[in-house]
């Protein structure tokens, strides 16, 4: 199987080159390709005639789409579209990747699959659902898969924010009002692959790491496993003010896909991998 993943440098981009390293794979990022061009996508991928695109490459400044609404949108719905449209002219399979950030966080329960998204909170949501909708409207044969809270080597994410802060605080203020279920991309790219191992239909999926948190109880997770002894305040989201809202309660519930180990076992695994790095530096 010849695969192509797209925003391959991402965070999770390195982590899904990684996974599917037993087959042929092309990993492409904005060098190779810009998504948000119809005939450059068109040309090269088409051009490459790959069996599988992965597409992780996304506009994933949360609080800059609120101020860039037109780049958020041209690559998480009209990139999103190219591509789709690409790999259905290829009759190549496409998987995409969405987040929890396409519902309004008003369910205390969680969201399943088939629960209708929208209305999202931030333009950021907004944009990710216009290319869930259009990958789906486009139509070729596709995994759509929301996570959520990811973190992981070489991006920017909520546990290594936490480390650095620590580094020059003796106290922090984080949210305890939003809920979710924080994600290791390595367990990610794993559970991507296990899904197009042939067990697994073609459709919607929720995969992030079993169990759920609020950022507070997550910061004083992270700082108890790296053993950094650190006052943290819990604050609510009006105090804490950001550009763009977030959801309150947005639990992603998996029904039907592979199951991801429980939050806290994947943060051990990469604070330990972290504090290994730091001492043999
Ligand atoms: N991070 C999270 O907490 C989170 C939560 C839920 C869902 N997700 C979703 O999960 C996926 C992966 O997230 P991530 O955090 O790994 O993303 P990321 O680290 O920001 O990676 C995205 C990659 O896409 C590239 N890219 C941006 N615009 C492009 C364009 N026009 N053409 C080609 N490539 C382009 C980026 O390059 P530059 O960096 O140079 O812009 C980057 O290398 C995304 O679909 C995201 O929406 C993420």
């Amino acid at each position: 199987m010849k695969v192509l993943v797209l925003g391959a440098r991402g965070m999770l981009g390195r982590e899904l080159v990684q996974a599917f390293s037993d087959e042929e794979v092309a990993a492409w990022d904005k060098e190779e390709i810009d998504i948000t061009k119809e005939d450059e996508v068109r040309k090269k991928i088409v051009g490459e005639g790959v069996d599988l695109i992965v597409n992780v490459a996304a506009d994933t400044d949360v609080d800059g789409a609120e101020l860039h609404r037109e780049r958020a949108f041209a690559v998480n719905e009209i990139g999103v579209k190219n591509v789709a449209m690409a790999a259905k002219d290829m009759e190549a399979r496409m998987v995409h990747f969405s987040t929890d950030y396409v519902f309004p966080g008003d369910r205390e329960d969680g969201y399943e699959e088939n629960d209708p998204p929208g209305p999202a909170i931030n333009v950021y949501g907004e944009s990710k659902l216009a290319g869930e909708r259009a990958l789906i409207e486009v139509g070729p044969e596709f995994y759509l898969i929301r996570t959520a809270w990811l973190y992981g080597q070489g991006g920017k994410n909520f546990v290594d924010t936490m480390l650095k802060l620590s580094e020059t605080n003796e106290e922090l203020k984080v949210v305890n009002d939003q809920e979710g279920s924080p994600t290791y991309a390595v367990d990610l790219a794993a559970a991507t692959r296990e899904l197009m191992m042939g067990k697994y239909d073609p459709g919607i999926y929720h995969q992030v790491n079993a169990g759920q948190t609020s950022r507070y109880d997550l910061a004083r997770e992270i700082f108890k496993q790296a053993g950094i002894e650190i006052q943290v305040e819990p604050v609510s989201s009006q105090e804490f003010e950001r550009l763009a809202k977030r959801p309150a309660f947005s639990r992603l519930n998996n029904t039907k896909g592979p199951l991801l180990r429980d939050w806290r076992e994947a943060l051990g695994e990469y604070i330990n991998i972290k504090i290994q790095m730091t001492k043999s530096k």
